[in-house]
């Protein structure tokens, strides 16, 4: 077990690597029997998993039998955008905001002004520094914890009902704070033993920051805790094409919550969960933090209806 624990955890690490118009209804005649359709905002669009959660969001629908988008509005916040040029139908459901940068965001008026009057149902926080190897830790400090709790008010001043964000599996649940003398002492980049003696413990305060500032409000927050994310394109061939190939066969040696997640039922496991809790149907999850079996009960259908469209390895789910 102690092997395969270590095993495991090596693969994750080297994982790291790899990843980083209402049309219809009639507002005016009945706009007390006709629910309002909810508005999400989502950072991190032009990630890996951003760019999944954005197509599964594109996806949802109000029912079953309709085409009509569950989601009034799609608000992209960030720096850059995957659409270079969106299709019609995005266009008409998405919005982005650009921003210079994304730290101390609830506090920026004039970049926000477009969505002054918005209200914003649900928030989905898909960020986070992609090689923390290579950074500093008060640079990485600056991401997982300050942009990400200043992320975290914006949406609860918005008046956000649900909020969601990545993090990983095994993040700590009462991680120690980082300190001052930590912070001096790591002022050069950490390099992949030190970000590793460290990175359960940021994302576990990271998931704090996010828990804590929308503790005061009535805030449903929903914790997505992957192991190994699978990509489809892969940035590091050799290295993620053997991963990959080794994946399928590791998996099913490991306990369910470390399974590794296809990067697309990672992106419709946030969309369905978003747009589930608005219904009012809240998929329950240890703590609200959720993993491999949470993601299957979530898409598992959606999902089993696209695998093979993918390349590469099936997922047994
Ligand atoms: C929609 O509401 C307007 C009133 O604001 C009414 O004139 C129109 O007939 C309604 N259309 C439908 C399809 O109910
Ligand atoms: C809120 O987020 C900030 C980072 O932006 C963090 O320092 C703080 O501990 C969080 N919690 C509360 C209760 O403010």
């Amino acid at each position: 077990m102690i092997v395969m624990n270590v095993l495991n955890c090596f693969l994750f690490f080297l994982m790291l690597i790899g990843c980083n118009g209402v049309h219809g209804i009639n507002q005016s005649a009945s706009e007390d029997n006709v629910r309002k359709k909810p508005t999400v905002m989502l950072f991190g669009s032009n990630g890996a998993v951003g760019s999944n959660v954005l197509s599964a969001l594109l996806k949802e629908t109000i029912s079953e039998t309709s085409v009509e988008s569950f989601w009034n509005e799609i608000i992209l916040v960030g720096r850059r955008f995957p659409f270079p040029s969106p299709s019609a139908e995005e266009s008409k459901l998405i919005k982005t905001i650009s921003m210079t940068s994304l730290q101390d965001i609830d506090q920026n008026e004039d970049e926000l002004s477009s969505i002054q009057d918005t209200t914003v149902d649900a928030c989905i926080i898909a960020l986070g520094v992609g090689s923390p190897q290579d950074m500093t830790l008060p640079y990485w400090q600056s991401v997982e914890i300050d942009m990400i709790g200043s992320i975290t008010r914006l949406c609860v001043q918005k008046g956000a009902k649900y909020i969601s964000q990545l993090s990983s599996v095994d993040a700590e649940e009462s991680p120690v704070p980082i300190t001052k003398k930590e912070l001096e002492k790591y002022n050069t980049p950490l390099g992949w033993i030190r970000m590793l003696m460290l990175y359960f413990r940021m994302k576990g305060l990271s998931e704090k920051a996010v828990i804590e500032n929308a503790s005061k409000s009535n805030v449903h927050v929903s914790i997505m805790q992957p192991s190994q994310i699978v990509t489809e394109t892969t940035r590091y061939e050799w290295f993620d094409y053997i991963l990959f190939k080794l994946l399928p066969v590791i998996d099913p040696l490991m306990p369910r919550y470390w399974h590794s997640v296809h990067v697309r039922l990672l992106g419709m496991a946030f969309a369905k969960d978003a747009a589930n809790t608005m219904r009012g149907d809240i998929t329950k999850g240890k703590n609200g933090r959720k993993t491999f079996n949470d993601f299957v009960q979530l898409s598992g259908e959606d999902f089993k209806a696209i695998q093979s469209d993918l390349d590469g390895t099936k997922w047994e789910l």
